[in-house]
């Protein structure tokens, strides 16, 4: 069934908690996508940090190499299974896997050539990098060329166009320069100014036109979320495939269904009489079906 929107995600795998494919997969099948896993990492359990320290002390687990991946891409390809109207990949951790994934968009593109590819370059946060550097020139000079929608934070922003991003004014220009270089989508997800947290959108489907930007201005919960990262990029692709011609409308709907979310958990585990401490603090994502399927809009775009 062709009109089905199908997307290949190729993201972290968790056997508890919600990262990467956990914080996707469930959110996308909600919204009416069919949904295709393939799990760049089989891990216990996230890796995240929270100041410097594990939230779990340990991982255990397995990383898919790059020809393992080819693998799987070959065995669809003999079904004739390659036809996706989305590509989504997130965290990629090796220079080899990362290649790989730009020889699976060939094909997919080969079978599609209208296919979306959205792409969270995660590289890292708060000014620190969680991948190895080697892989950030391969994220500029080739991932960001093929890429339909970008979702950078500020860092990632700033790792990509060489420049400091400190101000509103310079994430917009820093947008542009992104857009030149490819995607017709660049959605800032994250952006700390004066203690404010904003997210920044930039449209530009025609390039000879000027794009059209907008912020979302998200008040700042005082707690740590792991793959809420994941689950923004995801929203963004359902909520803007569902308003191709609106990616503002999109990102409103992404944003207030992630903070509904946010705002389940805490309640949560505050009613459980837990007080949420960093290692207990994954997503309330099953409870949260109906702020994913249904959300209420409670953020607006402002328009730039
Ligand atoms: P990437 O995964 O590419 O590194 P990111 O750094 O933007 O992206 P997060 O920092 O997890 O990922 O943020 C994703 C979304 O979740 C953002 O829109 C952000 O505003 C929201 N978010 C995360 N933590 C909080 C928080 N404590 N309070 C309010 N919103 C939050
Ligand atoms: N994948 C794995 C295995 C992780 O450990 C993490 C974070 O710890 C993530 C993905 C991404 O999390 P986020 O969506 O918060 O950026
Ligand atoms: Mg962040
Ligand atoms: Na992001
Ligand atoms: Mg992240």
């Amino acid at each position: 069934d062709v009109r089905t929107p199908r997307v290949l995600s190729i993201q972290s795998h968790t056997v508890q908690g919600y990262v990467g494919n956990k914080a996707a997969v469930f959110p996308l099948q909600l919204l009416g996508f069919e949904v295709d896993p393939i799990n760049s990492v089989q891990f216990s359990n996230h890796t995240g940090k929270y100041f410097h320290i594990r939230c779990y002390s340990i991982v255990r687990g397995q990383v898919l190499d790059g020809d393992q991946l080819w693998a799987l891409i070959e065995g669809l390809e003999a079904n004739d299974l390659l036809y996706y109207t989305h590509l989504l990949t997130g965290y990629i951790g090796s220079l080899s896997f990362l290649e790989m994934v730009l020889q699976v968009l060939q094909k997919l593109r080969a079978v599609n050539p209208n296919l979306i590819y959205v792409c969270d370059p995660v590289m890292g946060d708060e000014g620190k990098f969680y991948i190895k550097p080697e892989l950030a020139p391969v994220f500029r000079s080739k991932v960001v060329p093929v890429a339909s929608m970008l979702t950078p934070n500020q860092f990632e922003l700033e790792i990509l166009t060489g420049s400091s991003i400190r101000t509103e004014k310079e994430a917009l220009q820093a947008c542009e320069t992104l857009h030149a270089l490819g995607p017709s989508q660049v959605i800032i997800t994250s952006l700390d100014i004066d203690n404010k947290l904003l997210l920044i959108g930039s449209d530009k489907p025609n390039k000879d036109e000027p794009a059209k930007q907008f912020r979302i201005s998200m008040p700042k919960i005082p707690a740590y979320f792991t793959g809420t990262g994941d689950l923004m990029t995801a929203l963004l692709l359902g909520w803007s495939y569902k308003y191709q011609n609106d990616l503002a409308k999109a990102a409103e709907l992404a944003v207030s269904s992630l903070q509904g979310v946010l705002r389940r958990t805490i309640s949560d585990y505050e009613e459980a009489g837990v007080s949420p401490n960093l290692k207990q603090l994954e997503l309330r994502l099953v409870q949260s079906q109906t702020e994913i399927s249904s959300p209420k809009l409670a953020y607006r775009a402002e328009k730039l």
